[in-house]
């Protein structure tokens, strides 16, 4: 079996109504899936994190490094592009497009040997996985903390036990929506709160004391994620669990926040920190330093389902009888594409979601929705 070819797909959708994070501003819904075809006719599906042009853009230069190789040599395939790219990778967008690459190895892995993913990788501790619904963005020229409070209850309503909302957006306001969405959810819900690093330490500290009043399960990217330094700053002078990890590349980034016990909690990305290969070095390094680990995921039913089966194989930690599965980020902001693209969608039920049992990702791609959002 050879790799033939790999086409990047450029998925696009013009949202109706634009929302806001702390830093920028989404007119569109784009991702880059990866499409790796073989000469025996299995296709394998991979995602990258991040801008989906440049992502596309490399994945087309690396591929002159994979078409002609063996797909079961994932390690070897990995650690040749890495190498080549290092100077200029380790961080980024090199590293996201290698995910894609990887992902779609293992697909095509799962498929050859007729397993799920999960089962190649030593087996499965959980088969369906809490989940926590993810949104609360500021909708453009809306009020943050009425459209955030209407759209947590919402996803409560949907049998949600935990929800993220987005924070970032000046003190005074961030405090208004944390108490109205608290409100809206009741004592019970988890609630989570994201900066993407819209902060700086003293902001982020401030915040973290007054918002601690409302039970917050993490606070996540208060600030930007290079300064490891305001990580620690934040994390010892405010008393909510600091998440951060989503653009911590590769095991050397994720080692160097461990060790400076900058974080609670580790949030590796599958589509961005390198794949599955990169994804299982780093679940073994978060458990040597007992730092828990909860995903992030940001995509479509293709990143999903790479990271239903990352969060199958995390072992329970620690593993006592009461220990706590790890739970799955489940995006839920305007996305037509994004369940569209799979045959069958992978939906929560009253907030769990089952992993894929079936070969490789355990998704088959329908061409029809990938051919409708592809950007021309
Ligand atoms: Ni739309
Ligand atoms: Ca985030």
């Amino acid at each position: 079996m050879r790799i033939q070819k790999i086409i990047p797909h450029i998925l696009h959708h013009n949202l109706e109504q634009p929302f806001e994070s702390s830093f920028s501003t989404f007119r569109a819904r784009t991702h880059c899936l990866v499409e790796m075809v073989c000469d025996n006719g299995l296709i394998g599906w991979g995602e990258c994190l991040g801008p989906a042009t440049i992502n596309a853009a490399i994945i087309d230069a690396m591929s002159s490094m994979v078409i002609g190789r063996n797909p079961l040599d994932i390690e070897p395939i990995w650690l040749d592009i890495y190498n080549q790219y290092r100077d200029q990778g380790q961080r980024g967008v090199i590293q996201t497009a290698l995910s894609g690459i990887d992902i779609a190895l293992w697909d095509i892995a799962g498929q050859h040997f007729q397993a799920p993913i999960y089962q190649l990788m030593g087996g499965a501790f959980r088969t369906s996985i809490p989940a926590y619904a993810t949104g609360g963005f500021r909708p453009t020229g809306q009020d943050h903390a009425e459209s955030c409070a209407k759209e947590m209850a919402g996803y409560v309503a949907e049998g949600f036990g935990a929800v993220k909302i987005k924070i970032g957006y000046g003190l005074a306001s961030d405090l208004a929506t944390i108490k109205a969405v608290r409100e809206a959810i009741g004592p019970d819900i988890e609630l989570m709160i994201d900066a993407n690093h819209g902060y700086d330490a003293i902001d982020a500290i401030a915040l973290g004391r007054e918002a601690a009043q409302y039970n917050i399960a993490w606070f996540e990217e208060p600030v930007v994620p290079e300064a490891l330094a305001a990580y620690r700053d934040v994390r010892a002078a405010q008393p909510i669990p600091v998440a951060a990890g989503e653009t911590w590349h590769g095991r050397w980034a994720m080692d160097q926040a461990l060790n400076q016990r900058c974080v609670d909690i580790l949030q590796p990305d599958i589509c961005g920190l390198g794949g599955l290969s990169e994804g299982r070095k780093i679940i073994t390094l978060a458990d040597t330093y007992q730092v828990r680990l909860v995903p992030h995921v940001w995509g479509t039913a293709v990143a999903l389902a790479a990271g239903l089966h990352f969060h199958a194989i995390l072992p329970p930690s620690p593993p006592s009888h009461e220990s706590r599965s790890p739970l799955l980020e489940f995006d839920r902001t305007h996305n037509p594409f994004r369940q569209a693209i799979v045959e069958t969608p992978i939906e929560h039920h009253q907030g769990r979601v089952k992993v894929p049992d079936g070969p490789g990702l355990g998704i088959e791609i329908n061409r029809e929705a990938l051919q409708q959002f592809k950007m021309t």
